[in-house]
């Protein structure tokens, strides 16, 4: 090959990188957007939206981990929440709950605090909470009403201890 030759190789090579660079860019472009829509969707739990109340279901299994992390809910509408405990491991190594604190009550504040309540599955006695289930095992659940009436973002936080961190989300009230 010449030299003229080689650079014609070389320039092709480059276009296939290119080439090749864009392709790839485009698919996990159209993945990440095909994720987040799918995340989205699972995310939001707008069951019976036209009815009377929201219907939210939040599951959390041994993983430490809840499987939504944003919910939405009208305002001034009942809310009937649903957690589930979806694993096998008992409460006492692997215990959910979900508290729902008042808008503005600092997270890992509470849940700092809530460590010092073990005796009241560590739910703090105090007013910083709107809502809380019970402290579940694996295959257990426990389904709470509330209504909001004030829009705005509210955090939920599971007070088992170690699972703060992990176990958070927020309840959008539009
Ligand atoms: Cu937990």
């Amino acid at each position: 090959m010449d030299q003229l030759e080689i650079n014609k190789v070389n320039f092709m090579k480059n276009i296939y990188y290119v080439l090749t660079i864009i392709i790839l860019c485009s698919c996990s472009e159209k993945d990440n957007s095909k994720k987040l829509f799918f995340d989205t969707n699972s995310n939001i739990n707008l069951e019976k939206e036209d009815s009377k109340n929201t219907v939210l279901n939040v599951n959390s299994d041994d993983s430490m981990l809840y499987d939504k992390n944003v919910l939405r809910a009208k305002a001034g509408k009942k809310i009937i929440l649903t957690l589930n405990h979806t694993g096998k491991l008992p409460k006492n190594i692997m215990g959910h709950n979900l508290v729902l604190l008042k808008m503005n009550v600092d997270v890992n504040v509470f849940s700092k605090l809530a460590l010092e309540f073990k005796n009241n599955d560590y739910i703090p006695l105090n007013e910083d909470f709107i809502a809380h289930t019970k402290m579940l095992g694996g295959g257990e659940s426990d389904t709470i009403s509330f209504t909001i009436n004030e829009p705005g973002e509210y955090k939920y936080v599971c007070t088992f201890p170690g699972h703060y961190q992990m176990m958070q989300g927020v309840l959008i009230i539009y």
